[in-house]
């Protein structure tokens, strides 16, 4: 794909550790480390899925407020904030028009204190990555494919940051459901191996084992949106060389966005 990169552009690239000029989809090798510690086992409990009612036909206001007010699992005992997005800016009420959706896996600690998501270090890799897109948290849709809304899987906090258990998953799954129906994203990009395991469950089989390296480069879909697949920014702040990675899955969303991926 070929990329027209202004200065400001070169500049936010430089500051991710991400050389222009090498082969941006370059295809990952077979198996990495890395990228092998990113599956995680298959989940065999059954679970029961605690549905708030009505949630279906929800309004975006309603929903935030059903968010916030969630007992639907332990986390909520231990929460200080929910964390339900943020994202382009909407008049009181309305659903924000967005082009993208970003999730990512579930608040840290600053998340949880301060009730926005992304707002510690990973979050300011991940809007240094946006920027070199010409994306930001602040911007509206428009004719350039701008506009973006970044949520989570789950919308508290799991105490000490461990992984998300299964149950919280699924509990919480319904929120991101309903809040890509009301957003009606373009793209999403998922970010992580919680994101990528909770949208795909349904239409990539055994995605439970696959490491994130081999969904990446490909389109997917959730409900009947494309999704990009790449890794979370708090991998990439622990594996600095990742981020060419994520650069082409970005330029991958892009393509997708304006109608032009391979
Ligand atoms: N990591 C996430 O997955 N989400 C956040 O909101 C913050 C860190």
């Amino acid at each position: 794909m070929a990329l027209n990169l202004d200065t400001r552009q070169r500049a936010m690239l430089a500051e991710m550790h991400v050389r222009v000029w090498s082969p941006l989809t370059a295809p990952e090798p077979a198996s990495t480390p890395s990228v092998a510690a990113q599956s995680v086992p298959a989940v065999a409990v059954p679970i029961v899925v605690q549905r708030p009612e009505g949630l279906d036909q929800m309004d975006w206001p309603t929903l935030h407020s059903t968010v916030a007010n969630c007992q639907a699992c332990s986390l909520c005992s231990t929460r200080h904030h929910t964390v339900f997005g943020a994202g382009a800016p909407a008049p009181q009420g309305q659903v924000p028009q967005v082009d993208w959706l970003i999730v990512g896996e579930a608040p840290g600690e600053n998340e949880d204190l301060q009730g926005q998501p992304f707002v510690g270090q990973a979050g300011q890799l991940l809007d240094n990555m946006l920027r070199a897109c010409g994306l930001s948290r602040t911007a509206v849709a428009g004719p350039e494919g701008g506009g973006l809304y970044i949520t989570n899987v789950l919308k508290c906090r799991p105490p000490g940051n461990r992984n998300p258990k299964p149950e919280e998953v699924a509990q919480c799954e319904p929120y991101l459901q309903h809040q890509v129906a009301l957003l009606k994203p373009k793209i999403i990009l998922a970010m992580g191996r919680f994101a990528v395991q909770s949208l795909l469950q349904h239409s990539v089989p055994g995605v439970d084992k696959a490491p994130l390296g081999k969904l990446r480069g490909q389109v997917h879909s959730y409900q009947g949106v494309p999704v990009v697949v790449t890794y979370h920014p708090a991998y990439l702040l622990r594996n600095l060389p990742e981020k060419a990675k994520v650069w082409a899955d970005l330029c991958l969303a892009m393509a997708q966005l304006k109608g032009r991926a391979p």
